[in-house]
């Protein structure tokens, strides 16, 4: 593959790369190759996806490349399916992604840069870029492979415009025996797609509107080589306590079809988004937080449970006109089974904690990052002195903090409210106890990287409240804490009520799996797991009231759920026959 005068030319012939977007580290990896199957069927030739380093590297040092990280074998089945394949290892994704990909250990030295050429960040890319593309280099176009394009950075020039920190990619890509074209991708406005490229790199664009102006502006830019909007937004993520955005399929197919009509390769973004299952998703913040949700259906073509929606017939029949579709039937959707779930035993969080981690004792309230730990939740206590009122304050929370005075819920602070304060009730010395959850690291803007936790100092009455002990509760593996909850917990009695903060467990029965729609978004906030596959956050604050389970998690006959309610609970969630996302804007 080569950038010609006007076009991508594969063995010397042009080729118009007509691709979707499809996160692997987003679908079940037994759901790939039905996925894979259906871009096909919508006309597509092409499937794109982004690596996710923190991802592949909870750990430095490590590459995990298991299960739903299989990299090689998502590249091998989108080959399989006789489709090309674009990769965009970052470093930096975005993609509403936990810390935009970056691993949260990279920042536990505060003298890492991030996103330009300085070498302690620089060293850790290295070894990550060094692995993956390892990896990917083998599955080139030109060996043989799916792979015709890799992309360098992402958006770089609506953060910053270090060319060395470019150049340095693009070597350490070449060194690594990359050798179809490489790509930068920014949005065609104002200096970003000059900050965000380099020579070395092929500009393509990121837009959803407007085609044939921002596609006037790329060729401005970049007077010669194949025009390519490279993230062809057809839908929007949505934010926890905000609408759920959709967009219309007539809009979205019309703007397709400008770009098609000028010529430009595409990269339709999401073509499937899939879900933030386990505690994945990222964060916007421009002065107020706003984590994402969980699922991560993005309105694209194919839902979040990998159904067909109108989008994709109005996408195919535009497709239709510029290159062959293929005949083939898609399958419709049908009524999920909605069997009941029983809750048996629940066990306070503060009950199981111990079975979680262990307590890291430090005399000023730490960061979780402090306590190397980057993810999902901590509980965090100090003992308070005896006093006739009390009022607490934090420097912030990062990003929600549950107070409990010797066991009773007293009050939350929420970041995205700002809330810093609370009034305690006044009494003898007690142990005052956070549980504390990261909701998701910003995934754009200045905030990457920034440490999670309680951020101090912690004062009351103005004085700063000292020796605090920290235990990040270990939520990898839940089978150990399921049967910690059945042998130790209480039984949860029908009609009765778990206090929050505690884990629920229970199950329920089916013949035999199939995609199932759990709805606990009545039930305040909290997160399920169905047999140990953590299917991510669950809120009343919307707009999403469904959680999607993969029928490849479901098994026929008993399967187990766990739920932690962190608010409590007096009733079980209910399995409900197809997808809520929640309520749009009017
Ligand atoms: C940009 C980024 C993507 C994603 C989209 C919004 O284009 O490059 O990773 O964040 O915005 O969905």
């Amino acid at each position: 593959m080569v950038i010609g005068e006007t076009d991508f030319l594969l063995d010397g012939e042009p080729v118009r790369i007509l691709s979707g977007a499809l996160h692997y580290f987003r679908v079940h990896p037994d759901l790939w190759a039905d996925r894979i199957h259906k871009a096909r069927l919508m006309g597509l030739n092409t499937i794109e996806t982004y690596v996710p380093w923190n991802a592949h590297a909870p750990r430095r040092g490590e590459f995990r490349t298991d299960g739903g990280l299989d990299l090689e074998r998502f590249l091998r089945l989108v080959e399989a399916e006789g489709m090309h394949a674009i990769v965009r290892p970052g470093p930096y994704i975005c993609a509403e992604w936990d810390n935009g990909g970056l691993p949260g250990w990279l920042f536990r030295d505060p003298a890492v840069g991030v996103r330009r050429d300085e070498p302690l960040y620089m060293e850790a890319v290295s070894e990550y870029l060094g692995t993956v593309l390892d990896l990917v280099a083998p599955f080139q176009v030109d060996r043989g492979g799916p792979v015709v394009l890799v992309q360098v950075e992402n958006e770089y020039g609506a953060y910053g415009s270090d060319h060395v920190y470019l150049d340095k990619l693009v070597a350490l890509t070449r060194s690594h025996g990359i050798t179809v074209p490489l790509t930068s991708i920014d949005q065609p406005s104002g200096t970003m797609l000059a900050d965000g490229s380099v020579d070395a790199l092929h500009s393509t664009g990121s837009f959803g509107s407007r085609s044939a102006e921002r596609l006037a502006t790329l060729r401005e830019h970049q007077p010669t080589g194949p025009l390519m909007c490279a993230e062809f937004w057809d839908g929007w993520f949505d934010h926890w306590g905000a609408h759920h955005h959709t967009t219309s399929a007539e809009d979205a197919a019309r703007e397709l079809d400008e770009l098609l009509a000028a010529g430009a390769s595409v990269n339709i973004y999401m073509f499937h988004g899939g879900t933030n299952f386990g505690f994945t998703s990222g964060a916007n913040d421009k002065g107020v937080y706003q984590p994402t949700t969980t699922s991560y259906d993005y309105d694209a073509p194919l839902a979040e449970d990998g159904t067909p929606t109108a989008k994709f017939f109005a996408f195919r029949d535009v497709i239709a006109r510029y290159a062959p579709v293929p005949d083939e039937a898609l399958p419709e959707r049908v009524p999920a089974p909605t069997p009941a779930v029983d809750l048996e035993f629940s066990l306070s969080v503060l009950d199981a904690a111990e079975g979680l981690g262990s307590w890291t004792a430090s005399e000023h309230v730490p960061t979780t990052d402090e306590v190397d730990s980057y993810t999902g939740f901590a509980l965090y206590r100090t003992t308070l002195a005896a006093a006739q009122q009390r009022v607490l304050s934090v420097g912030e929370v990062r990003d929600r903090a549950q107070a409990m005075l010797d066991g009773s819920a007293v009050g939350t602070l929420d970041r995205s409210r700002h809330e810093r304060t609370l009034s305690l009730p006044g009494g003898p010395e007690g142990v005052l106890t956070f549980l504390v959850e990261d909701q998701g690291r910003v995934n754009y803007g200045p905030r990457l990287g920034e440490h999670k936790g309680i951020i101090g100092p912690v004062t009351v009455g103005g004085t700063e409240v000292t020796g605090w002990e920290v235990l990040p509760l270990g939520l990898d593996d839940v089978g150990p804490l399921t049967e910690d909850v059945r042998a130790h917990g209480g039984p949860v009695v029908k009609g009765g009520a778990v206090l929050g903060p505690s884990f629920v467990a229970g199950s329920f029965e089916v013949d035999e799996p199939a995609d199932l729609f759990l709805d606990a978004a009545r039930l305040g906030k909290g997160v399920v797991w169905v047999n140990g596959f953590n299917l991510g956050r669950y809120w009343s604050a919307g707009p999403q009231q469904t959680l999607y389970v993969p029928a490849p998690v479901v098994v026929a006959g008993r399967n187990t759920v766990l739920v932690l309610t962190l608010d409590g609970l007096d009733e079980a969630p209910v399995f409900v026959p197809g997808l809520d996302l929640g309520h749009e804007e009017q």
